[in-house]
């Protein structure tokens, strides 16, 4: 199953609303926002009262990516707002464990999020907790970076782990994911892809969405399967 979660960093939020609904009819399947504080990583993006906004015009799953030092006094109210998926950073959560129950307690998905310096070994324990891992395939905080190649390790790691110990999280990849790299991002596992710049940037983000989602479904099934596995978020 494959997801296109398109990350509105790059969109144009003077006309917010129509980015996501032209990405959405391009074959997004889920909405990436990403939460900055300016102090996990050096940028500052939206809060809550635009995710609410974005709740009520979204059809998709929205995905929370938090890159926030104390993400627990926010998890509340980004529930409240409405996100289907919370995805905290390894490397903010002094009580990783504390952290993703509290986010399934208020009613959202938990993930986890390891940047590129962070090996997937940290993550052992917690596995079993979350509906998902996010492999962070740039250093975190801005859009339109060159993909790590590393993570394509990481990410093949991890979905070894997950059939060795018969777990069920999904594999989510954030960063620098275009049509270039898309390929061997889904040949190693990938089955959440994010994508900011390839979708927003350049042009129609609905066409941009469609042909990246067509070459992501390609490398996972063949050209005779594509419409197989379209929509398939949950
Ligand atoms: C970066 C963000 C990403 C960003 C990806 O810290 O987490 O979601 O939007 O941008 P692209 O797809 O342009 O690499
Ligand atoms: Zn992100």
């Amino acid at each position: 199953m494959i997801d296109l979660a398109a990350s509105i960093l790059s969109a144009n939020f003077a006309c917010l609303g129509a980015e996501v609904q032209a990405a959405v009819e391009g074959g997004a399947t889920v909405l990436h926002l990403d939460i900055m504080d300016g102090h996990f990583v050096p940028n500052l993006t939206i809060g809550p009262p635009v995710v609410a906004a974005l709740r009520k015009v979204s059809p998709v799953s929205l995905d929370c990516h938090l890159m926030i030092e104390h993400p627990d006094e926010f998890i509340p109210v980004l529930a409240e707002a409405g996100v289907d998926w919370i995805s905290v950073h390894q490397e903010a959560c002094t009580h990783l464990d504390r952290t993703l129950r509290l986010i399934a307690s208020h009613g959202s998905k938990p993930g986890v999020v390891i940047n590129p310096g962070t090996p997937i070994h940290v993550l052992d324990e917690v596995l079993p907790l979350v509906h998902h891992v996010l492999v962070m395939s740039v250093n975190p905080g801005f859009g339109g970076q060159s993909f790590i190649h590393s993570s394509l390790r990481k990410i093949e790691s991890l979905s070894e782990v997950r059939e060795s110990r018969g777990l069920q999280f999904r594999i989510e990849v954030d960063g620098g994911v275009h049509h270039e790299t898309v390929a061997s991002i889904v040949r190693a596992g990938a089955e959440i892809l994010v994508a900011g710049s390839a979708v927003f940037e350049n042009g129609n983000p609905r066409e941009n969405a469609k042909r990246l989602l067509e070459s992501a479904l390609l490398a996972a099934n063949g050209p005779g399967r594509v419409a197989r596995y379209q929509g398939a978020s949950s």
